[in-house]
C-alpha cells in the first residue's frame, strides 16, 4: 500500500510505499525534517496529525506526555502511516536550523575512479546518522591531527551512506593518512555540517551547475537533492576538466541525462567554460547559477557571470582547497 503524506506549513508532500517509517520516507524524498537518532529515543521527530491515520512499527524509549497525545503528537521515525495523512512537522530551511553533529563512522568502501581521485564511502551508525543540507561539508580526521574539510558529495536524501572525492595529489594529512595508513571498517571521525552552498529550493528557476575538478562533489550533492525532490526545473551541468579522463564521474553524468527529461551535461575540456555556458544560456536572469572548485576559478568565473548580467542573488559559490 502507498500512501500519500503532506506536511505543514511547507506543504512539501512524499508518497510512502508499506510499513515504511514516515521519517524515513520523508528525508528519502529530500525533505529535511527534524530529527535525531531516527530511534525512537529522542523526540525531535515529534510531529502532530492533522488528519490521517498513522500506526506505531515499534516500542520507543522517548515518552510523550498525556497531553501531547491528546493533541495528536507521533514520532515520526517509529509509526507509519495507514491511510494519506497531513502532518505537522518542523523542517531546517536554512543551515542553522541543523545542528553540529559528531559521529563516528566507519569505512564501507575507497574506491580508487581515477589515478587521481579517491571516493571514500563512510557508513553512519543506524542510530546516529548525519543531518546536512545538500551541498554542505564536514571536517573529517582519522584521528586528532588530521581534520580536514570536504564537501559531502551524497545526497541528505541517504543520511547514512556519505560520499567524499579526494584528491590523491593532495599533501594534507588526512589523505595521506587515508592512502597509505587506511581500510575497510577503520574509524573516521565526522564533524559537520557547515558551509553556505546550499540549493535554493524556493526559487524555482533553471539551475546552472559550474563545476571545477572536484567542485563535482557538492555540484553533485545538490543535483541528487534536486532529483529526489523531483523539481520540474531545468538542469544544466557544465564540469570543467583539464583532460576527459579527469570527469571522473562522466558515466554518472550522461545516466542523468539519458534518465531525465530536464537534465543536460556538457563536459568542458579546452574551452572557455564561463563563455561556453553563455553561449547556451544568453538570458541569465531567469537561472540559478552554482559554482564549485577552486577559489581563484570560481571567482574568475563569477565575476564574468556577474559582468554579463547575472542577478548577485542568483549565484552560489562554493570554494574546495
Ligand atoms: S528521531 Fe529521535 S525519536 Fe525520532
Amino acid at each position: 500500500m502507498a500512501a500519500h503524506i503532506k506536511i505543514q506549513p511547507s506543504n512539501h508532500e512524499f508518497w510512502l510505499e508499506g510499513n515504511d517509517a514516515i521519517l524515513d520516507a520523508g528525508v528519502r524524498a529530500g525533505l529535511a525534517l527534524n530529527y535525531g537518532c531516527a530511534n525512537g529515543n529522542c523526540g525531535l521527530c515529534k510531529a502532530r496529525i492533522i488528519s490521517g491515520k498513522v500506526k506505531k512499527t515499534r516500542h520507543h524509549d522517548y515518552v510523550l506526555s498525556e497531553a501531547e497525545k491528546n493533541r495528536d503528537y507521533v514520532l515520526m521515525c517509529s509509526c507509519t502511516a495507514v491511510s494519506d495523512v497531513i502532518l505537522e512537522a518542523l523542517e531546517a530551511s536554512s543551515e542553522n536550523d541543523i545542528p553540529l553533529q559528531k559521529i563516528a563512522t566507519r569505512i564501507k568502501r575507497i574506491e580508487q575512479t581515477t589515478d587521481k581521485i579517491l571516493i571514500l564511502h563512510v557508513q553512519t551508525p543506524r542510530i546516529q546518522r548525519l543531518r546536512f543540507l545538500a551541498g554542505q561539508s564536514v571536517t573529517l580526521s582519522l584521528d586528532k591531527k588530521t581534520g580536514t574539510d570536504f564537501p559531502i558529495a551524497s545526497c541528505p536524501c541517504d543520511d547514512r551512506n556519505l560520499l567524499f572525492h579526494i584528491p590523491c595529489d593532495s599533501d594534507k594529512p588526512f589523505v595521506q593518512a587515508l592512502i597509505h595508513n587506511s581500510k575497510k571498517g577503520d574509524t573516521i571521525t565526522v564533524v559537520g555540517p557547515h558551509g553556505h552552498f546550499l540549493f535554493n529550493e524556493s526559487a524555482r528557476r533553471a539551475q546552472l551547475y559550474l563545476a571545477y575538478g572536484t567542485g563535482f562533489a557538492p555540484i553533485k550533492s545538490l543535483i541528487e537533492h534536486a532529483m529526489a525532490l523531483e523539481t520540474a526545473s531545468t538542469m544544466s551541468l557544465f564540469w570543467v576538466a583539464d583532460k576527459k579522463e579527469d570527469l571522473y564521474m562522466n558515466n554518472l553524468c550522461r545516466s542523468w541525462e539519458d534518465a531525465l527529461d530536464n537534465f543536460n551535461y556538457h563536459p568542458v575540456i579546452d574551452t572557455d567554460a564561463v563563455e561556453y555556458l553563455l553561449e547556451k544560456h544568453g538570458n541569465l536572469e531567469t537561472v540559478d547559477v552554482y559554482i564549485a572548485g577552486s577559489e581563484t576559478l570560481t571567482h574568475c568565473a563569477s565575476e564574468k557571470l556577474l559582468a554579463a548580467g547575472l542577478p548577485d542573488a542568483q549565484l552560489t559559490l562554493s570554494t574546495i582547497d
